[in-house]
């Protein structure tokens, strides 16, 4: 089931920044790693290549790097950020934060701090919990972020998986608005934990019930199931959203799903009618970033100019848990 419906919002995004590792983790590097192919990871997920981070490098040093290109590039004063929401799947250590790793790295003195763990569904849910914060008056800068180190909790024994991930991180400034115009303007969640077996990092507990594997710390999935539920719910979970807001898909500029697969979005957009080219997305160069793949998408689209201030944009983040989470505004940028 899903929960939908208009938002008070006195959010704006004001600034954004991103960081990728160097090393890149080709479909012909995987080939010596598994036994694949480029032609069937491109046939069936489209992603050509990926990031890596080095082995001294973890999500904190990502989630870093963005906000530091964030400031160069907008020349943003993050000395009065007073919540830092980090989406992670993939932290350096379960505490302290993510976030209170960024904090203490820009000196960053009054301010509170929490991860978000929501999957790829991670960094919607930041800036939906960022509207609130703003919404309850305390606070006025909030930075949201979304990075993930996937490749040290992917199994590269594992052919069905190993293709998909990559690392990666983005950051937004959300502020409230000098006007009280937010431009969030209507949300969507929906969570089917009964299905969570089907896509997990097994954890500290010994194999239990329907999560048989051992604890690895690793990403366990059930490719074809997720991608079922995927392709089903989330098709249904997008159309509930735009109607829930009395929206048709001709008025969105852009659609920005998570990045998880290049043809399960073809799929999504077949089903929604949304149109192929309306979608960013962040698959082909940087696979599967979990909770950075959609901030990356439209990192990129903010580079290459192809978002524009006003366009209204669909944000819809699914994945472990099973988790979804849309959000609809428009782009302040
Ligand atoms: C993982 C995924 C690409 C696998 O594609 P699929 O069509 O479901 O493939 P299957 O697992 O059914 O395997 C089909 C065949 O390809 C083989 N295969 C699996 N991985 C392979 C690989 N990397 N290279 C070559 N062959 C591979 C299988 O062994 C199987 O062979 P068989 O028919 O001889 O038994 C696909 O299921 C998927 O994208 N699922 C969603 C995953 C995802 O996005 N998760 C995150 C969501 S947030």
């Amino acid at each position: 089931m899903f929960l939908a419906g208009p938002l008070h919002s006195q959010a704006v995004i004001t600034a954004i920044g991103a960081y990728v590792p160097e090393r890149v983790l080709t479909n012909a590097d995987l080939e010596a790693m598994v036994d694949t192919n480029d032609e069937w990871i491109v046939q069936r997920t489209g992603i050509s290549e990926r990031r890596i981070a080095a082995e001294n490098e973890y999500a904190s040093d990502l989630a870093i790097s963005a906000v530091r290109n964030l400031v160069e590039r907008y020349g943003s004063d993050i000395s009065d950020v007073d919540y830092i929401l980090t989406a992670t799947s993939s932290p350096d250590t379960v505490f302290p934060s993510v976030s209170a790793r960024v904090q203490a790295a820009f000196g960053i003195l009054a301010c509170g701090t929490a991860d978000v763990q929501a999957a790829c569904a991670g960094f919607v849910s930041g800036l939906q919990m960022a509207n609130g914060l703003l919404l309850g008056g305390l606070h006025r800068k909030v930075l949201v972020i979304g990075t993930e180190t996937l490749s040290k909790i992917t199994d590269y024994t594992d052919r069905t998986t190993c293709i998909l991930f990559g690392d990666g991180a983005a950051a937004f400034l959300v502020e409230t608005a000098a006007d009280g115009q937010g431009s969030f303007n209507a949300s969507s969640v929906s969570t089917q934990g009964e299905s969570g077996h089907h896509l997990y990092r097994s954890a500290l507990a010994p194999a239990l019930g329907e999560f048989p594997l051992q604890a690895s710390g690793r990403i366990v999935q059930n490719g074809r199931e997720v991608y079922k539920w995927a392709v089903t719910n989330v098709s249904e979970g997008v159309k509930t959203l735009l109607e829930a807001n009395g929206m048709r898909t001709e008025e969105l500029s852009w659609f920005v799903p998570h990045s998880a697969n290049m043809r399960m979005i073809e799929s999504i957009c077949d089903r929604t009618g949304i149109p192929l080219e309306k979608t960013l997305h962040s698959v082909t160069n940087c696979g599967n970033t979990s909770a950075a793949s959609i901030p990356l998408a439209i990192d990129a689209a903010v580079k290459d100019g192809r978002l524009k201030r006003g366009d209204s944009l669909l944000l819809y983040g699914f994945g472990g848990g099973l988790t979804q989470a849309g959000l609809l505004l428009r782009w302040t940028l």
